[in-house]
């Protein structure tokens, strides 16, 4: 049911210097060793948007590729301080977005704003990798599933090509906790999903989804087994090259 390319992707949310392009240097060298599964992952990595424009460049024919971790709900250039474009960020050389990370949608971020941001992102040809998740109350009053769809049905439409888009699952209350939904809920709340979008958005195969929350080199043992996970968004762990490094090791030992 999954696609057999897995996406292993690190949001470094509010880190990272320039000198910091080495920690990916050497994520792109343990890439070029791996001789045995290299063919078969994908790495993207979010680093800030102070970063994005040079690490494009020096990353651009490697393997490792360069997202955005947010962008603005107008597009092009406008009277809007502090704010990155659609627009703006393709044209540093970058081809993926996050868009509605969680962090994100608890400083202000309404399902109307991100599916402005998701609408003009596929439009400027940004591939998104959509974030969505539950909070503990949700998930504690079992309502994980009808939280999700709703969170998809407010942002993705009918006419938005699957092929750009790619879904992070990521529970509120697993991010930066250690906690980790066991497999057999993971498995069965993406099951459900991948389901509901073919139906809904009548589209021919399972749509990409990774998983987020707590993914370092020892929690991601309990996710090998999910053959629905097309990946990883890693957040703390994905600021080590080591620490990323071992996740991919140890997905594939
Ligand atoms: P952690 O991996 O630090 O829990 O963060 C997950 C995340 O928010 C990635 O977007």
């Amino acid at each position: 049911m999954a696609n057999s390319l897995r996406y292993f992707v690190g949001n470094w949310k509010m880190f990272g210097v320039p000198g910091s392009y080495k920690i990916l240097d050497k994520i792109n060298q343990f890439y070029h060793k791996d001789q045995k599964n290299k063919n078969k992952y994908k790495i993207i990595m979010a680093p800030p948007d102070t970063l994005i424009y040079d690490f494009s460049k020096r990353f651009k024919n490697k393997k490792i590729i360069i997202s955005s971790q947010n962008c603005y709900h107008q597009d092009l250039f406008g009277p809007y301080t502090g704010k990155v474009s659609p627009f703006m960020i393709k044209r540093l050389g970058v081809n993926y977005t996050l868009l509605g990370h969680s962090e994100c949608r608890s400083a202000g971020e309404t399902d109307e704003i991100i599916k402005k941001k998701f609408s003009l992102a596929l439009k400027n040809n940004l591939k998104v990798i959509y974030c969505i998740g539950e909070n503990k109350i949700q998930k504690r009053t079992k309502s994980t599933v009808k939280v999700l769809k709703k969170q998809i049905l407010k942002v993705i439409s009918k006419n938005n090509n699957f092929n750009n888009i790619i879904i992070a699952y990521e529970p509120i209350w697993s991010i930066g906790s250690g906690s980790i939904p066991s497999p057999s809920e993971l498995k069965k709340n993406i099951t459900i999903l991948k389901n509901f979008i073919v139906k809904k958005f009548r589209i021919k195969s399972h749509p990409k989804f990774l998983y987020g929350g707590s993914v370092d080199k020892n929690t991601i043992k309990h996710f090998k087994s999910i053959k629905e996970l097309d990946g990883f968004l890693v957040g703390g762990a994905s600021k080590s090259s080591k620490n990323f490094i071992d996740i991919i090791k140890n997905f594939y030992k």
